[in-house]
Formats: C-alpha cells, structure tokens, sequence
C-alpha cells in the first residue's frame, strides 16, 4: 500500500479492538494513552488485557465479533490469530470506510501504527512501510538521541509566544529563538530566564536587515556538506547557487526557498560578479535571509572574498561558512594524502587558469621538489602548466593525478607523470571540473587500496 502519514485527532476516535492477546493488549495500551474510547470484543481475554481493560473501566465483551460491532466505530484494529477471521473484518471494514489495522497484515490493514517518539506535543513518526519493524525501531532508536527530552516544553513555549506576538512573521526570530539558549533554559525548567531572553531576541530582530551566509557547498559529495552548511541552506529564504553545486546539495532546499541560478552556463553566460553582487544586496535589503551557495570552499578561488566587499560597503550583517574545498576532497577520494614526511613538506594550492593568455605564476618556486601541487581550473592549460615546470627544473617524472568530477559517484582519476601530459589523449575526454594534483604523493598513492566509501 502506498502511504498518507496523516495524524488523527485521538479524541475523535471511536475503536474497536477484536482478539484478547499480547499483540490486542499491546495495542489497547497505546491506543489508552492516546486518549482513544475503545471497546473490545473477544472470545477469550489474557490476563494482560484484562487488567489494562478493567483498570481503564473498559468492559470487556466475550464473545465472537459481529458485523453490527463495526455500527457505531471509526477505527478497527484485527488482533485475532485467525487469518480468516481477520480477513472478513477488514473485507467489512473496507465496505464500510472505516481504518482498519490487521495486527502484522500490512496488505490487508488501511492503517498502521507508526514506531513513535513522543515529546508530546510533538510526535514524531516512522514507518517502514510494512518493511521491517526492526529497521523502523532502529531509526527511533537513532532520532531519540536527537531530540531533547524538553522538545514538547520548547514547542509549547514557541506556542505561547505566536499567540500573544501574533504580528512575528519572520522565521528568522523563531530560527534565532531556536539557535538561542531558549531550548536549555526550557528543559532546565527555567521559563522566566528563557522569557527574557526570547524579549531580547524579539528586539533585535524587529530592527536587522537580512543576513546573508556565504556557504561552501563541498565539491559534490552531499554528505561532505557541513552541518552549520546544511543548517543555512535549511532556514535560507532565498538561494544563489551557481555550476559547481550539484544537485544533490541543492535537493536538499526546502521548497518554499527562492533558488536562483547565477552560474556562468546557459543564459546567464554573461552574468557578472558585479550583478551577483547587487543581488545579495537586494535580497538582504528586503529583510531576507540569503545564502550564497559556491561549489567548494567560498574563500578558495571563489571570488567570495568580492562578494562579501559589497556586504561590509552596505553594513549588511553576513557570515563565511567553510566549505571542503576541491584540493581535499579530490585528493582524500583519490587516496591521494596532500603532505607526507617523506615526499611533501608543503602544499600549494594554484590556478590553472590564464589571464590575458597567460599564467601569472612563479615557476622557479613551483619547480622545486618536496612539495605537492593542487592545480585548479587547469585542465585546458595543462600541458603549459607542466611544460612551465620542467623548463625551470622539476624532474618530467614527477606524478601527477588528473581527478574528474571529484568525491562524486563517476569520479575518475588519471594517473601518469608530467611529461607525458603533453598530446595525452584521454585527458580530452575527462568530464569537468577536474584538479590536478602534483608531487611525490601521487606516487605514493599507487600503494594505497583504501577509497572512502560513497
Ligand atoms: C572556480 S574554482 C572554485 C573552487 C571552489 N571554490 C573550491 O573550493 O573547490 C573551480 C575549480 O574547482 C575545481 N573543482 C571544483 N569541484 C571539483 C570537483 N568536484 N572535482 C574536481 N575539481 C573540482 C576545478 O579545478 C574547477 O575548475
């Protein structure tokens, strides 16, 4: 069956629990807690069940179930060990639109009970869609850990606050009220402290501009995103984004978010620093909170440092959030370790790419040994690039990796030394972005099996 997660009100229900077992018990307990008026109907009562039922003032009705019991009741649950049995009760349920749940039958159930974490009122719910109970408690298990147990103190506070400062609008108060301390003091008990702190919070962002986060989006692997990274792209209101975040990151916007396209592809070829510039400030001008996302880190040949000029020239509050830059996650997917005693003592990281149709580098310095190499933006200058360092002197047998498509899926790593760059054929075909990588390491490399796995 396919699956609507949908929250009943538990006061609106009518059950009906047919079967007197353990698993009838089991689920006569949660539907008691939940506040759902039930009746049972069995032939036969465990003990179990008969204690939960008289100590709840439920009577117990022995005897077998008949069609007339599913007159005046919304939800069914079948917890008899009779399959026919239970069958014909979902058959009459099903004629009748009433949800049925047949105990460990998801094919004839029209509803389930979901693994549940309660921080009432906030209940969070799993479903495995009937595939494996042991794997929905594993993911309770795992969500536990993270939700503090004043989760439901913190949802009430927030409650109390809409209503009696109905006019706050902005998610960026609840955001900040959230990222406060408000959620400790809560579950400290210590309502008025967090009272005074929610004043403060209110003030200060009844009178900001928008903010915007500069965020490094790491070079494709999702999971190399950061989680301050994530937790911007989460709460953004709008998003510029350009080439080299792939869409696995930008899958994760929420959908209500503005997401803006100003790479240099398609018609935006012409787009330039200067217009994405003005476009931050606009959007941060109207209030809004805005991020800034770049492939790798923003800082690291991103042009994030001009983006954030403009910021400071118009007082705008902003914030850097580091990405993983290319360098590291193309050399750590590759096997590649950037620095080793034994053959880099440094690393240098450089651009491939020309200016005014040459590379501005200084080749003496980059021809020396014992170092390691990052080219970025290279690949259509490389035989240059590695012509350059053997004229001032690297050995032509140093290694060099050519990594395509870094940290994602079909990465590909090309190994070889830098004289044989020069009219190497499979280079032609490499996907961009690539990064070339230099050095003794890459040498090294050959002797490690060991990838991280995706
Ligand atoms: C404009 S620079 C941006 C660098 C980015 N800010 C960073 O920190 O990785 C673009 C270059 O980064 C490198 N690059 C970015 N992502 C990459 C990836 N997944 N695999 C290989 N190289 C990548 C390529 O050299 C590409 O030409």
């Amino acid at each position: 069956m396919a699956q609507l997660p949908l929250f009943l009100d538990s006061e609106k229900l009518r059950c009906l629990v047919i079967g007197g077992g353990d698993v009838a018990a089991r689920k006569l307990a949660t539907l008691i807690e939940r506040g759902v008026t039930t009746r049972i109907v069995t032939v036969e009562a465990n003990q179990q069940i008969a204690k939960l039922a008289s100590e709840q003032g439920i009577a117990i009705e022995l005897r077998s179930f008949a069609l007339h019991d599913l007159a005046d009741v919304n939800l069914v649950i079948a917890a008899t060990n009779d399959r026919e049995l239970n069958q014909q009760i979902a058959a009459a349920c099903a004629a009748r639109a009433i949800l049925v749940n047949v105990v460990d039958d998801f094919e004839l159930s029209t509803a389930i009970f979901p693994s549940i974490i309660d921080r009432s009122p906030v209940l969070v719910a799993v479903s495995t869609g009937g595939r494996s109970p042991t794997l929905a408690r594993r993911i309770k298990t795992q969500l536990e850990t993270h939700l503090s147990g004043g989760l439901g103190r913190v949802a009430d506070f927030l409650f109390d606050k809409r209503r009696e400062f109905g006019g706050i609008r902005s998610r960026r108060t609840w955001d900040a009220v959230l990222d406060s301390t408000i959620p400790d003091l809560l579950e400290r008990g210590e309502v008025a402290a967090a009272d005074e702190q929610f004043a403060s919070i209110h003030g200060e962002q009844a009178s900001t501009h928008g903010f915007v986060s500069l965020v490094g989006a790491g070079p494709g692997d999702p999971e190399l995103l950061t989680l301050k990274a994530a937790r911007c792209i989460d709460r953004a209101d709008v998003l510029y984004y350009d080439n080299l975040v792939s869409q696995e990151v930008l899958a994760r916007v929420r959908k209500d978010a503005d997401l803006v396209y100003v790479g240099k592809k398609r018609k935006f070829a012409g787009i330039r620093q200067e217009e994405i510039n003005q476009l931050l400030l606009a959007s941060a001008l109207e209030g809004k909170r805005v991020v800034r996302l770049k492939g790798g880190d923003p800082f690291m040949f991103g042009r994030g440092g001009e983006e954030i000029e403009s910021l400071i020239r118009e007082r705008i509050p902003f914030e850097v959030v580091p990405g993983i830059t290319a360098a590291l996650g193309c050399a750590a997917y590759a096997g590649i370790p950037l620095t080793h005693r034994d053959y880099a003592q440094s690393v240098r990281f450089v651009t491939g790419h020309l200016k005014s149709g040459e590379i501005h580098l200084d080749w003496p310095e980059l021809a020396k040994p014992d170092q390691t190499l990052v080219v970025y933006m290279g690949l259509a200058n490389l035989e240059l690039f590695t012509r350059n360092l053997v004229e001032h002197g690297l050995t032509p047998q140093t290694p060099i990796a050519i990594v395509s498509r870094g940290t994602f899926p079909d990465q590909q790593v090309v190994k070889t030394t830098i004289d044989a760059v020069e009219g190497m054929s499979s280079l032609r075909t490499l996907v961009s972005p690539t990064t070339a990588i230099i050095g003794g390491v890459v040498g090294f490399s050959d002797r490690l099996e060991a990838k991280p796995k995706n």
